[in-house]
């Protein structure tokens, strides 16, 4: 029998790589993991020998060669059963008065067409098989406007509907799909971001701390597991928003 392979896109990135630490733990002999990510190859391998059966494949998700070449190596090794949608850039973090266009596609082009036409390639192999669970990585930031980053959150408010779309077209398919949306993590994407602003956010969170990259992962991993959920956008903010 083919082996079910989880995909981690992003695998390089501080969420990612949690996401595929733990799948690796709880999966253990039932997923092998190919580990994604752009160009950071030397990580990536790093983190492959940590998570044994596990493979990598660096491939640029803005283009469509490049999503072709993940689907190919996955298929190589065995068959989609699960897709986790981690990779994403939030910069340059133009207000929307601000904004340009060549930034603006950029953004578009990782964050919202790059897990769009992944969860169309993976969505139709994974019905081929008769199932399987996408996971999402969107952002609280989808939901509310603050300064700067009009791109970023346009993408992550796209990704959601499309979430909810795929979910309602491959559901027949046995194909589940889910987002989480994570507040403020620390991670190499938010390592700029000025002290200052980082205590005014953690002092917002009802539980004055922050979601940790591995309790992102836990609720991507509850999502990949729970076969009753579909549609669904799951926080992990530790109370931002309330
Ligand atoms: N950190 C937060 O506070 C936070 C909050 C909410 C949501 N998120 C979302 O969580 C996800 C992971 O974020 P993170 O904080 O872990 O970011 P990160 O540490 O900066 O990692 C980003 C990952 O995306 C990959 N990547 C960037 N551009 C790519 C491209 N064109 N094609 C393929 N891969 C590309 C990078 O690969 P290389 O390493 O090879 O460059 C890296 O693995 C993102 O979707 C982000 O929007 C983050």
């Amino acid at each position: 029998m083919a082996a079910a392979i989880a995909a981690v896109t992003g695998a390089t990135g501080g969420i990612g790589r949690a996401v595929a630490a733990l799948i690796a733990q709880r999966a253990s002999g039932r997923l092998r993991l190919a580990l994604h990510c752009r160009e950071r190859r030397g990580a990536a391998e790093e983190l492959a020998r940590s998570l044994p059966g596990s493979f990598v494949v660096a491939a640029d998700l803005a283009a469509a060669e490049g999503r072709q070449a993940l689907l190919d190596a996955v298929l190589a090794q065995g068959e989609p059963a699960v897709l986790i949608n981690a990779a994403g850039i939030d910069k340059p973090y133009e207000p929307g008065l601000l904004i340009r266009e060549d930034s603006f596609d950029r953004i578009m082009a990782v964050n919202l067409k790059a897990p769009l036409f992944l969860m169309k390639l993976f969505g139709k192999a994974m019905m081929g098989r008769g199932g399987g669970a996408i996971v999402n990585v969107s952002s609280t930031l989808s939901g509310h406007a603050l300064t700067g980053g009009a791109a970023y959150r346009a993408s992550k408010a796209a990704l959601e509907a499309l979430t909810r779309q795929f979910a309602f077209e491959l559901g027949r398919g046995g194909v589940r799909v889910n987002a989480v949306a994570p507040g403020f993590v620390e991670t190499p994407m938010t390592a700029d971001v000025p002290d200052a602003v980082r205590e005014q956010l953690r002092g917002g969170a009802a539980l004055a701390r922050f979601a940790t990259p591995e309790a992102v992962a836990q609720a991507v991993w509850q999502l990949v597991e729970n076969e009753s959920i579909t549609g669904a956008v799951l926080r992990v903010d530790a109370g931002t928003d309330l």
